[in-house]
């Protein structure tokens, strides 16, 4: 396919990386380039199967509405717009385009929630749970989107809110530990991060997967089709 992707940053670059490595053409802007969007013009787009965008929050609204103003197929794992989802999601069906978005592209994460999902029962019979989040000390948001992810997950499931506690040390990519504890026996769920390609794979994966499929899809629905 041909690709191009926005953002040239930790983890757009290593998607181009992938993305090379899997045979598709790659074009990469970084912010230099594309101020409010503007290397995203019809002429510039025409060839483009998919645009893959890994920026930022301020960016990626305008980056949505270029791309679908040409009818582009879209994968987004820039994260911070969840409030405009429900729009984007409206724009993307009027523009009768395919858009795949998500938080977390890892598959080893959404395997992991899956675990957690299972282990709600826990609270049923009398464990204690805790949610413990570690990361590299330049991560400027605490508790991690994945916790809260991990705690909304638990309450659906079981009414409980578990309590998330923060670490921010060294150059830990990201842990997610959940514990259940009683007074028999302790449970311990961990994800550890050994790399970012976990999420340039699987935007990767599922840029391929989205092809020309017309719909609006979230990567925590169709990451076990990949
Ligand atoms: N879904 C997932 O699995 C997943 C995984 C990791 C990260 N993320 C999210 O992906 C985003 C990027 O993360 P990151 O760690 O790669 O951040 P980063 O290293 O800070 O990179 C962001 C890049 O976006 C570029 N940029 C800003 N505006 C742009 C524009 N209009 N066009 C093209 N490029 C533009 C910036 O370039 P300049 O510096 O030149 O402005 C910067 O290089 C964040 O929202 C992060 O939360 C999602």
């Amino acid at each position: 396919m041909n690709l191009l992707i926005l953002g040239r940053g930790k983890t757009g670059s290593l998607v181009a990386e992938v993305a090379r490595q899997r045979r598709h053409h790659v074009r990469v802007f970084g912010g230099g380039e594309n101020k409010d969007s503007c290397a995203l013009t019809a002429e510039c787009l025409r060839d483009v199967d998919v645009v893959i965008d890994f920026t930022t929050p301020a960016a990626i609204l305008a980056n949505i509405a270029a791309c679908l103003r040409e009818r582009k197929q879209m994968v987004v794992g820039t994260t911070g717009w969840h409030g405009d989802l429900l729009a984007v999601r409206h724009r993307v069906e009027e523009a009768g385009t395919g858009f795949l978005c998500g938080a977390n592209f890892s598959i080893g994460i959404n395997l992991f929630l899956e675990a957690v999902r299972a282990s709600a029962e826990a609270h049923n019979h009398g464990y204690h749970g805790q949610i413990f989040e570690r990361h590299h000390q330049h991560k400027k948001d605490a508790p991690s989107g994945t916790a809260l992810v991990m705690q909304n997950i638990l309450k659906e499931k079981s009414g409980a809110e578990l309590e998330i506690t923060s670490f921010r040390e060294g150059d830990v990519v990201g842990m997610h530990e959940l514990v259940f504890d009683s007074p028999n026996d302790r449970i311990y769920l961990c994800h550890d991060a050994k790399s970012r390609r976990g999420f340039a794979e699987g935007a990767v994966l599922g840029t391929e997967w989205l092809g020309t499929r017309k719909g609006f899809f979230e990567f925590k629905d169709v990451w076990r089709e990949l």
